[in-house]
């Protein structure tokens, strides 16, 4: 694997660095160490982890993530929840009763967490789930709950790592793989008085993450989800103009106004009847009101099964449904009408999924729609983040969805999110040098910045006078009259041209991705019982807190960083080769080496 880093630097302006990490088993940059060990006051660069490489789940197929949890580590694959605040394993009790019979249960619940190997477990007690939109679904489960390591990333990826975390070790079937979740909200338990931090959070407090953010898309069955800590991968969708606000209800940030729902020409959901939905990507499903439900059984034939509550397709319908090929365009914004708005469209792939025990007795196809009983129900679950991609910022409490773009090829683009109170560092008192050293590079950058525009500007004028001395040929008068065109945008700019640095702010150069790679994996066994049950409760139970008053996230304090300048300017990406692993690109070679320097400001 081929991994390239540019980093600009305040003495060098740019530096760029080529790793090759093919015998290096996908480690961490040699220079995030070093940022590590540095004064906290630097800021660390996001977090780009990757997929599995699994496509997992009893109602998908879906992309899973890898975590390991415990001491010695446990490898285990779980669904990123944009929802939850705790990590959900899966513990032995969930294969045993009806699903013991499944071949391939441990499997196909990706894999259990065995608290009684890990030596750094802390029980803390038996509660419920208790995620309150889920509840709200009547998805509710009790769990064992502990503390211990929790790792984002295969064993050896060096992925980031969190001790303490809270986790739930569950043994039902309302979720059937564990989930990761992003939430920063704390835990409160009745058996601590003190709330327990999220994952997250710790992540934030301890400097692994530039800020309490993420951007996430879920995947689909062609390729890999992808999730970014402390950032957002610019390459995974088009850019929009639509930030909202997060909702007043804590546990209900990501609420979105759905101003309508298409597909071709024909209305599922009109202006008259637009509603507010909760993107959640805890669950598998849409759950939209009936009358929009009634919409979408007219417009693709589906028939609804009373008994297991699923639009099921058999194989008829199916072959339908595929000539029908009819996609579903949902329009959101702020709110149910007026202002900005984007649109995200799923494909009838991302519909055409299959769903197997414990949701039903025999695997069948299905169409991930469920009928919502009341406005607290409407959710657009992973099957919405198949084609949108959500970046959440929690310290400015907005967030941005927008349409996913699947480029094979792509490389990712990570673009970090700073705190609103970050600054950036400049040769900082902290770092030792001094105000006369500062000033000498001041001058030196503004030097070098002026030469190289200097360069720009005179290669310009040369192909300028070049095209005019073509035109003048053949009409003089006209070229005469022509003024030379405008410079194109700003981010457009060409990247090997030069510096194009705002003069506010500097870039600190220790900077780094992490990344975390997954080894190619086969995919999951194929699960198929014949039997649909539910296992006993079992064990006390205990009052979980799951819900919080609002604004009482933990947020990252401000760490006096000593700065020279304020963080207005600018950002500075690197490229990395796009390693996920599709069988279509595979023998893919990318040997040019491209450098961007990418800008951002805010
Ligand atoms: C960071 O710098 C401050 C002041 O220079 C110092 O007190 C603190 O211990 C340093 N922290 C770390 C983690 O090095
Ligand atoms: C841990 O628990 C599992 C299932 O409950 C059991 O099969 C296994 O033997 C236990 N391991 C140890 C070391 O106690
Ligand atoms: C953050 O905490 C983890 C363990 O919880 C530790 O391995 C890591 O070095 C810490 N990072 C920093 C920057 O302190
Ligand atoms: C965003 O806003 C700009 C300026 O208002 C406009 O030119 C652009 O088309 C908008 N983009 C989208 C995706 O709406
Ligand atoms: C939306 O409006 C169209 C015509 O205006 C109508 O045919 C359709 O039934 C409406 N759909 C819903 C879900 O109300
Ligand atoms: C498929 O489902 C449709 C709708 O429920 C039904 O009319 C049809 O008979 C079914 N076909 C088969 C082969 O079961
Ligand atoms: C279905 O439509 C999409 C565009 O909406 C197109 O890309 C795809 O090839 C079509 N698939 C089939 C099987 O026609
Ligand atoms: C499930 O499949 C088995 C055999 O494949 C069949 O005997 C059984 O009747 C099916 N069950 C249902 C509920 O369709
Ligand atoms: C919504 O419907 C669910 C399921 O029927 C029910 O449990 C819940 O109380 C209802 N909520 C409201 C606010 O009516
Ligand atoms: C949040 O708001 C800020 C300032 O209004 C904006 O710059 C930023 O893009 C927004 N973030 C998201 C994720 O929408
Ligand atoms: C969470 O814990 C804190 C501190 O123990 C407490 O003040 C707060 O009321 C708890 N939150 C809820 C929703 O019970």
């Amino acid at each position: 694997m081929r991994f390239q880093a540019a980093a600009l630097s305040a003495l060098f302006l740019e530096s760029a660095a080529s790793y090759d990490f093919s015998d290096m088993a996908k480690s961490i940059l040699p220079a995030q160490k070093l940022a590590k060990r540095e004064n906290t006051t630097d800021i660390p660069l996001p977090i780009n982890v990757e997929a599995s490489q699994y496509w997992d789940g009893a109602d998908g197929p879906w992309s899973s993530f890898p975590l390991q949890v415990g001491t010695p580590a446990q490898d285990i694959r779980v669904f990123v929840s944009t929802n939850g605040y705790t990590t959900w394993t899966v513990k032995p009790l969930g294969c045993q009763g009806m699903a013991g019979s499944i071949s391939g249960c441990e499997e196909s619940r990706g894999e259990f967490f065995l608290t009684n190997t890990s030596l750094t477990w802390v029980p803390n007690s038996i509660f419920q789930l208790g995620l309150p939109n889920e509840m709200a679904l009547g998805l509710d489960d009790e769990a064992n709950y502990g503390f211990d390591t929790v790792t984002l990333g295969w064993q050896g990826s060096g992925g980031p790592s969190v001790q303490h975390s809270t986790i739930a070790n569950m043994g039902y079937y309302q979720f059937w793989l564990g989930t990761f979740g992003l939430n920063p909200q704390p835990a409160n338990f009745t058996t601590y008085t003190d709330p327990q931090p999220s994952f997250m959070t710790q992540l934030k407090r301890n400097n692994t993450i530039p800020s309490l953010s993420w951007g996430y898309t879920a995947g689909n069955q062609y390729l890999y989800g992808s999730l970014v800590l402390g950032g957002y991968d610019q390459s995974k969708f088009e850019p929009t103009n639509l930030t909202m606000p997060f909702g007043a209800d804590v546990s209900r940030d990501l609420l979105v106004g759905v101003q309508s729902i298409k597909t071709g020409n024909a209305g599922l959901s009109n202006s008259s009847d637009a509603f507010y939905a909760l993107i959640d990507s805890t669950v598998a499903y849409l759950y939209l009101p009936e009358s929009v439900c009634t919409a979408f059984e007219n417009a693709f034939g589906l028939v609804y099964d009373e008994y297991y509550q699923y639009y099921l397709v058999n194989d008829t319908m199916h072959t339908s449904l595929l000539a029908l090929n009819k996609s579903v365009t949902f329009t959101l914004g702020q709110s149910t009408s007026g202002g900005q708005t984007t649109e995200i469209t799923l494909p009838y792939a991302a519909f055409d999924l299959e769903i197997a025990f414990p949701y039903v007795a025999n695997s069948t196809r299905y169409f991930p729609l469920k009928r919502a009983a009341n406005d607290t129900q409407y959710t657009l679950g992973r099957t919405f983040l198949q084609e949108a991609y959500v970046v959440a910022d929690y310290e400015r409490r907005n967030f941005t969805v927008a349409p996913c773009v699947w480029e094979q090829n792509s490389a990712s683009e990570i673009r970090t999110i700073f705190s609103p109170d970050s600054k950036f560092s400049f040769g900082g008192k902290s770092s030792g040098i001094s105000g006369g050293a500062i000033a000498g590079i001041v001058i030196g950058v503004l030097a070098i910045i002026a030469i190289l525009a200097g360069a720009l500007w005179f290669m310009r004028r040369k192909k300028q006078q070049k095209k005019y001395a073509a035109v003048e040929l053949e009409a003089k008068s006209l070229a005469a009259a022509q003024t030379p065109s405008g410079p194109s945008s700003p981010m457009k700019e060409d990247p090997h041209a030069g510096v194009n640095t705002p003069t506010g702010g500097e870039l600190d150069g220790s900077r780094q991705v992490h990344e975390i790679a997954g080894p190619s994996k086969p995919n999951a066994a194929e699960m198929d019982a014949p039997w649909r049950g539910e296992l006993d409760a079992a064990g006390g139970h205990h009052e979980f807190y799951g819900k919080l008053p609002q604004n009482t996230f933990e947020m990252e304090g401000n760490n006096e960083p000593i700065f020279e300048m304020d963080a207005t300017a600018t950002q500075l990406h690197e490229l990395e080769p796009d390693t996920r692993r599709q069988s279509w690109d595979s023998g893919d070679d990318r040997g040019d080496e491209k450098r961007y320097l990418q800008m951002q400001g805010y």
